[in-house]
């Protein structure tokens, strides 16, 4: 194996302050209702903006960032109520929609000309450099998590329609990006201006049958029990289906639906009642979005070891380089997005304990750092 499969680094010992301010629970979420500039219009109204970690694209300088720690991506969410609307802009960086709750239709083009409905588990990524919005589509209230792409998202850029339409409620888009009411006292320079038809020129354009290859729905998931080193040993029964790029599965036949370089890589895990992961840890940070299921997260080892309970819908940030162990202490199945902050793989070093117990029951990792057989590797590879 490598130098660098093995990782073998100076341990990260996450302080009880530091592991409290990363697990972002629904409690603590703040909404924010004038984050854009479109959020006066009949449409949009009642939209609500979030920020967990990283501002995101928010246009509002006030708006709560829950954990304002670089991580190499932002991750926020929307929560909107059936029929709202949240207007056409475009994103310089990734920008990927992970639908919990609600029925969406994203609308990709200056004018919506494409469009694709999206449903509660299906994970959109938006291609960057295009016009995209969403809307509530179903009955209820809907809520959709977001991870942008780097620390810098560059902002955002509205459509023509939608700064005209916002300068009709009173709101403003200063050259700084933010959102300013009424117009007294800016100079026309202050004030971003509508793309002109030259200018827009330059958007991109995907097909329809692109644009579907980027949702991935419960239905299209690939799951694998042996993405994980861990599932042989008793207590581990993790399984994992990728989404956006190499993540963390060791499955070495698991092939990505999306696999444009976003900077940090989408992934499900699923664990059933009882189940662990397994003590292990990244060298890139990690977040994980608790969908469903009740969780018990670990983060250090031995007397250093912290737990926490979040509750279902939690964002928990775990440090690049600590130990970390998560576990579904509920009754049924619990199932969790994983996000790591690198295109490439977001290779795991196990803790020792599971790498001889997995060895005993015969697997191992081979020099790729995939699982196999210790009878086919031909030597113990840790
Ligand atoms: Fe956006």
């Amino acid at each position: 194996m490598t130098e660098s499969l093995r990782q073998s680094s100076s341990e990260v010992i996450v302080d009880s302050d530091d592991f409290a301010r990363r697990v972002i629970e629904p409690v603590d979420f703040v909404a924010d209702a004038a984050a854009f500039i479109d959020v006066r219009l009949e449409r949009s109204a009642g939209k609500a903006s979030y920020s967990f970690i990283g501002p995101g694209v928010s246009q509002n300088p006030d708006q709560t960032v829950n954990l304002d720690v670089p991580h190499g991506f932002n991750i926020g969410a929307a929560g909107m109520a059936s029929g709202v609307v949240n207007s056409q802009h475009l994103h310089f960086t990734a920008e990927v929609f992970i639908c919990t709750k609600g029925d969406w239709r994203v609308a990709v083009g200056e004018h919506r000309e494409q469009q694709l409905e999206l449903g509660a588990g299906t994970i959109f990524s938006a291609p960057t450099w295009v016009f995209r919005g969403f809307e509530n589509i179903g009955d209820h209230d809907g809520w959709m998590y977001t991870v942008l792409g780097g620390d810098d998202t560059g902002g955002i850029i509205w459509a023509p329609d939608v700064i005209r339409a916002a300068a009709e409620t009173g709101l403003y888009l200063r050259s700084d990006y933010t959102v300013v009411d009424g117009a007294d006292g800016l100079s026309t320079n202050d004030v971003v201006k509508p793309l002109e038809p030259a200018q827009l020129v330059s958007i991109d354009r995907y097909s329809d049958q692109e644009l579907a290859g980027r949702a991935v729905r419960q239905e299209d998931l690939k799951w694998s029990e042996q993405a994980l080193l861990s599932n042989v040993v008793t207590g581990h029964a993790g399984a994992m289906a990728p989404v956006i790029g190499h993540g963390m599965t060791e499955d070495r036949r698991h092939r990505s639906p999306i696999t444009s370089a976003h900077g940090f890589s989408v992934e499900w895990l699923r664990l059933p009642p009882g189940s662990s992961t397994g003590l292990h840890r990244h060298q890139q940070n990690q977040v994980v979005i608790l969908t469903d299921g009740t969780w018990d997260i670990a983060v250090n080892r031995d007397e250093n070891r912290l737990h926490s309970r979040p509750a279902q819908g939690s964002v928990v940030s775990l440090n690049a380089g600590a130990w970390r162990d998560l576990t579904n202490v509920g009754d049924s199945d619990a199932h969790a997005v994983v996000v790591c902050a690198t295109d490439q793989r977001a290779v795991i070093e196990w803790d020792p304990g599971i790498v001889e117990a997995a060895q005993q029951a015969g697997w191992s990792r081979d020099a790729g750092g995939y699982i196999a057989p210790v009878e086919l590797i031909g030597r113990p590879v840790l």
